[in-house]
């Protein structure tokens, strides 16, 4: 992508900051980030002059003037948290949902091409059908995976209403650089991490046979950059398509930090899911393609990256 102007909410986050990166070089981008979670050090040159940093709320700007010469949106900005949105429902419906639905009006207003829009495997709830493909009924069973089916129908609508383009990426467990250990998602990997390098015990919630479907931040990136590339309007997962344990996952951050250091098991935690993987034919619409072969070469730069930052 080059000489375009995109909007990146969320910019300065674990996951926008990657994608703002990938960006700067060769477009204009504006970020907008309240600093809720984000940092401006996750960004190597927050002085980057191709970049305008709008360090406020979304819900706050004044969008028709940010957007008048905007290309593209990357929709990352959000209320992340799942125990947070079942403690606050109403603030998580006005950040996630009313915020992205004020934009997309916003969008339409200013001719923006395409949103692609950061929505999550949460919406899939308990569903036990694997791999877990798009077409599956949402089954939030939380706030925030509600507000994102909403966002995610929000989308359909204004792109069948206005014909504002889009695509909604499901990410299922994020790792990567810059990752924040006291994140509530796929924490398990910072955590991990951290754990050994303080030499602490890490701990396991269960019997540690419970699955996920990690993906690297960098594939994320790139999932955003190709969705905003194509050809296609719709949903689509944005995973490894494989799913490794718990006890496997530890083994694997053990034999890399060479460490000797045991595991420890506490009760499972209610509300955890079982089992967690994604059907990935829909990334081939985004010409996506992740090698589940470079998960440890991910992880070990993942590592000397925690090494280099704790
Ligand atoms: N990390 C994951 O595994 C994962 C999985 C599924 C979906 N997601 C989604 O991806 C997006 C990015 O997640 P992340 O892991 O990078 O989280 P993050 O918390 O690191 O990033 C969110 C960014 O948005 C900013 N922000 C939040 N609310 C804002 C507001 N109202 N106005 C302006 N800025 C605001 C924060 O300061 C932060 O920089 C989120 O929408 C999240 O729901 C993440």
């Amino acid at each position: 992508m080059k000489n375009k102007t995109i909007l990146v909410t969320g910019g300065l986050g674990f996951i926008g900051s990657h994608i703002t990166e990938e960006l700067l070089d060769n477009n204009n981008v504006i970020v907008i980030d309240n600093l809720s979670t984000g940092k401006l050090s996750n960004l190597i040159n927050p002085n980057h002059e191709n970049l305008e940093l709008i360090q406020k709320d979304l819900q706050s700007v004044d969008l028709n003037s940010i957007l008048n010469d905007v290309d593209y949106v990357f929709h990352l900005a959000a209320m992340a948290s799942v125990p947070l949105s079942v403690e606050k429902p109403v603030t998580c419906n006005l950040e996630n949902v009313a915020a992205t639905v004020n934009l997309l009006n916003a969008c339409v207003k200013n001719d923006v091409e395409k949103v692609v829009f950061s929505s999550s495997s949460a919406v899939y709830g308990e569903n036990k059908n694997m791999p877990l493909k798009e077409t599956e009924l949402p089954m939030p069973t939380s706030p925030y995976a509600a507000s994102k089916a909403c966002c995610e129908l929000y989308l359909k609508s204004f792109y069948e209403s206005y014909g504002l383009n889009y695509v909604a990426l499901r990410y299922f467990n994020v790792f990567g650089p810059k990752q924040d250990k006291n994140s509530q998602y796929a924490a398990v990997i910072p955590n991990f991490i951290s754990a050994i390098l303080e030499n602490d015990q890490p701990v396991i919630y269960g019997d540690g046979e419970q699955t996920r479907d990690f993906v690297f931040v960098r594939d994320v990136a790139k999932a955003n950059i190709n969705a905003c590339k194509a050809d296609y309007n719709g949903i689509v997962n944005i995973a490894c398509g494989k799913r490794i344990t718990i006890n496997e996952l530890f083994s694997i951050i053990k034999k890399t930090l060479n460490t000797d250091i045991d595991v420890r098991y506490l009760p499972e935690r209610l509300g955890d899911i079982k089992h967690s993987q994604a059907d990935i034919s829909n990334m081939e619409h985004i010409n996506l393609k992740i090698d589940p072969n470079d998960f440890e070469k991910n992880l070990s730069e993942t590592v000397n990256w925690f090494k280099d930052n704790l």
